[in-house]
């Protein structure tokens, strides 16, 4: 026999045997299915007999641990179950990938050792297919020690009874994740081409979401992902495992979700309608302080724009700085990004807001340029009202507007009529000088980044636009909310995108992705997701403290289309692969100011919004489709050329199709990233709702800080934990040595005077020598 046909036999025989002992193994399982289930009842069953001794009492107490038992119990088959369906799967997938191998398979390796790096890629899947089914086996055979052991009335049987196959074990620990490793290797080698050619495929992956409300409609479509039907039941087998139904309820129920900071998660109770029931917090229903809170703000704002409350010399108040960083701000700022385009004529009669957010001196320069201090109300926003760079803002804007409105009124009047907060501290408010009358609360189980249903996105849009602008922004969130707790997860968008999100992260290996929202008024959209998303999934635990090997997080970064395009998509096409989110919308809201505006181009007439469009379904294709070295062969493209314009495709992106941009369409986009974000953290275990992450660099920023006044004040040198960083301070200080600081900005016609010291102290809390610094 040939040396080529040996080596096809011996690896149909190494195949044959590895099928025979994946198939034992599996039948093994099988049989020990109903033993494990068996031992595991009679050994609980045994302690609760013991249990009912002891404690002398054959009702409750026997009850409850029968309850206990069956739940065990349960909990002891379904382990198994799922293990046995996981290498079952697995099983199947290598007997297909085995027939689709042929006779005619090349074969370098040795008999029975797969050595995958070596393998050409057909074989390479075969092999982690293999790898997959052994995981799968071993993860299933470790589900039946678990109950052998609990048979035994070892620890396992002391486990709490839970739907969870293990506490605390991480998802890739689970027969679901290795079921997914499996099935993604087995679609290594199918194009994202082979897959949109299957129209019931694509059909099937259209999933449109239908509310009763005008322009309520989302056209999502997934069919650009690599993907499957059984990718979407192997990802939801995943999310049930993982608990995410009751995760989720938890959620909007009020339960502790944020266990590092001991709180509930609620800033779904933010939007809910006063049909919608109690809320429990600590046995406390929150509903009626957030009603009233809502309508405190709405009351407040009518006064505002209908001019029963004005500025302290009597004048309307026109302008509003929002002051807040982080959660504080960049919600909000997209909020009103948004609404501007659509609400062009509310505004008109309302008030133009500015962000503050930077603690760089040029950033509360272009805030106040051009102001009128009289017409200003300055909103400082701050959950902790702890945050240095909103404080020492906060800081100089007060001192902008008494320096401005000097003589007109008292320090007292001006802070009275001009400065207002959104805090989850009132007290700290009220310490630094806002009065109660114009603070407005939100609470501590409102996260920073999930606040902007609460008074802080509701003080500056209501003032802007009007209160019902506002609610109708809260009821598109809310139709979302809705959505996410009741549709079935195979419809269930933000369910799908967080999943879809994991699917591309950990089993395509795609460590980005982008948002392109092709509606300029969204264009601080992606800015606000990427906090939300990524402080917070960007987590190294689970919430168990286990260390994680597979990542909860995407990098996420976007513009909006078609500028991006014509920036750095060039990477995105024929660079590395980023899944993309693409949204867009059916009319424009330029209509209001273009509304016959259109452009007659090779003699037809094309409107903005067509053209826009069309690159917004054009994009999605090309990634996904590519163009290949034969198509631009056919085209004429020369040899030298054409590996030049080769586009690969085959890379992956959502599309979100909506009829307008309203305030509604802008709250349910709002909730879909919320809650994808707590999808993809439950489904990966980790705390969404936490962010010690940032806490370090504060803490260093406070050392520099004493360096750097403890060097100016001896003419030492800095000392650092770090030469590079000394070297580098002691730069710093000799060239800002040389630059005397500047007394006041321009600021378009502004002046921004440097806030004084004492002010400075009061607002941070710290001592003299400390905020000297600041002062430079
Ligand atoms: O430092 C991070 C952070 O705590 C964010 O989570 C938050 O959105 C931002 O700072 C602002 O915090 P605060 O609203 O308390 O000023």
């Amino acid at each position: 026999m040939p040396a080529r046909g040996r080596r096809a036999c011996r690896a149909r025989l190494a195949l044959g045997l590895l099928l025979l002992s994946a198939a034992a193994a599996t039948a093994a399982l099988r049989a020990a299915r109903p033993t494990a289930g068996a031992r595991a009842s009679r050994a609980l069953r045994a302690r609760v007999a013991l249990a009912g001794a002891e404690g002398g009492d054959e009702s409750g107490a026997g009850d409850a641990a029968l309850r206990l038992l069956r739940r065990s119990e349960a909990f002891v088959l379904n382990s198994v179950a799922r293990s046995l369906r996981a290498a079952e799967e697995s099983l199947a997938e290598l007997g297909r990938r085995h027939a689709a191998l042929g006779d005619a398979r090349p074969w370098d390796g040795s008999e029975l050792l797969l050595d995958e790096a070596a393998l050409p890629t057909g074989e390479r899947s075969l092999a982690s297919t293999l790898a997959a089914a052994s995981a799968a086996a071993a993860a299933a055979a470790a589900a039946a020690d678990a109950a052998d052991v609990a048979g035994g009335g070892g620890r396992a049987a002391e486990r709490p009874p839970s739907a969870q196959p293990e506490r605390g074990a991480l998802a890739s620990q689970l027969p679901e994740w290795a079921a997914l490793e499996a099935h993604a290797a087995s679609l290594r080698d199918v194009h994202l081409r082979e897959l949109l050619a299957d129209t019931e495929r694509s059909a099937a992956l259209f999933v449109p979401h239908r509310t009763g409300e005008r322009d309520g409609e989302i056209a999502a479509d997934f069919s650009r992902h690599k993907l499957t039907k059984r990718t979407l039941e192997l990802l939801v087998r995943l999310a049930e495992a993982m608990g995410l139904r009751g995760k989720l309820r938890g959620l909007f129920r009020g339960e502790l979700m944020n266990g590092t900071e001991r709180r509930p998660v609620l800033h779904t109770a933010l939007r809910a309608a006063p049909s919608d029931g109690a809320v429990f917090v600590d046995g406390t229903d929150v509903m009626p302080e957030v009603l009233a809170s809502r309508q405190r703000v709405a009351d407040f704002a009518r006064d505002v724009r209908s001019c029963r409350r004005v500025g302290c010399t009597g004048r309307p108040l026109r302008n509003v700085v929002v002051v807040g960083i982080g959660g504080s701000s960049l919600g909000p700022a997209f909020l009103y990004e948004a609404l501007r385009a659509t609400h062009l004529y509310e505004q008109l009669d309302g008030v133009q807001l500015r962000f503050l957010a930077n603690i760089d001196e040029l950033d509360a320069a272009r805030a106040i340029a051009q102001l009128d201090a009289a017409e200003t109300l300055v909103v400082i926003t701050s959950k902790t009202f702890r945050t240095r760079e909103t404080l020492i803002n906060g800081c100089t804007l007060r001192t902008w507007l008494r320096t401005q409105l000097r003589g007109q009124a008292s320090d007292e009047q001006i802070d009275s009529s001009h400065i207002a907060a959104c805090t989850a501290d009132a007290a700290a408010a009220e310490r630094w000088g806002v009065s109660r009358a114009l603070t407005f609360a939100f609470w501590e189980w409102v996260g920073g980044r999930f606040s902007v249903t609460s008074s802080v996105g509701q003080l500056p849009i209501a003032l802007a636009f009007g209160p019902e602008v506002f609610d109708e922004f809260l009821q598109g969130a809310r139709d979302i909310d809705r959505h996410c707790l009741t549709a079935p997860f195979e419809r269930n968008l933000p369910v799908l995108m967080g999943l879809l999100g994991l699917w591309n992260l950990n089993f395509q290996n795609h460590t980005a992705r982008a948002i392109f929202p092709y509606c300029e008024a969204l264009w601080r959209l992606p800015a606000h997701v990427q906090q939300v998303e990524m402080e917070s999934n960007g987590k190294r635990v689970s919430t168990h403290g286990r260390l994680l090997d597979f990542h909860a997080a995407e990098v996420t970064f976007g513009e909006p289309g078609t500028t991006g395009q014509h920036s750095f998509f060039q990477l995105l096409h024929m660079g590395q692969t980023v899944p993309a989110d693409f949204i867009g919308f059916a009319q424009s809201p330029g209509e209001l100011a273009f509304e016959h505006t259109a452009v007659a181009l090779d003699g037809c007439a094309v409107s903005h919004h067509d053209e826009l469009m069309a690159n917004f379904f054009a994009q999605p294709d090309a990634l996904a489709r590519g163009c290949t070295a034969a198509e631009l062969r056919a085209l004429g493209v020369s040899d030298e050329l054409v590996p030049h314009r080769t586009f690969p495709g085959d890379r992956p992106s959502t599309v979100l199709l909506m009829p307008r941009l309203t305030a509604f369409a802008v709250g349910q986009l709002l909730a879909l990233y919320e809650h994808r974000t707590a999808v993809q953290g439950f489904v990966c275990g980790v705390n969404s709702f936490d962010q010690w992450g940032v806490e370090l660099g504060k803490e260093l920023a406070q050392e520099v800080r004493a360096q750097m006044r403890a060097a100016r004040s001896s003419g030492e040198p800095p000392r650092c934990a770090l030469p590079s960083t000394a070297r580098l301070l002691a730069r710093y200080l000799e060239l800002a040595a040389q630059t005397p600081p500047p007394t006041a900005l321009a600021g378009g016609g502004a002046r921004l005077p440097s806030a004084d010291s004492a002010a400075v102290r009061e607002c941070v809390g710290e001592t003299e020598d400390e905020v000297c610094v600041l002062e430079t």
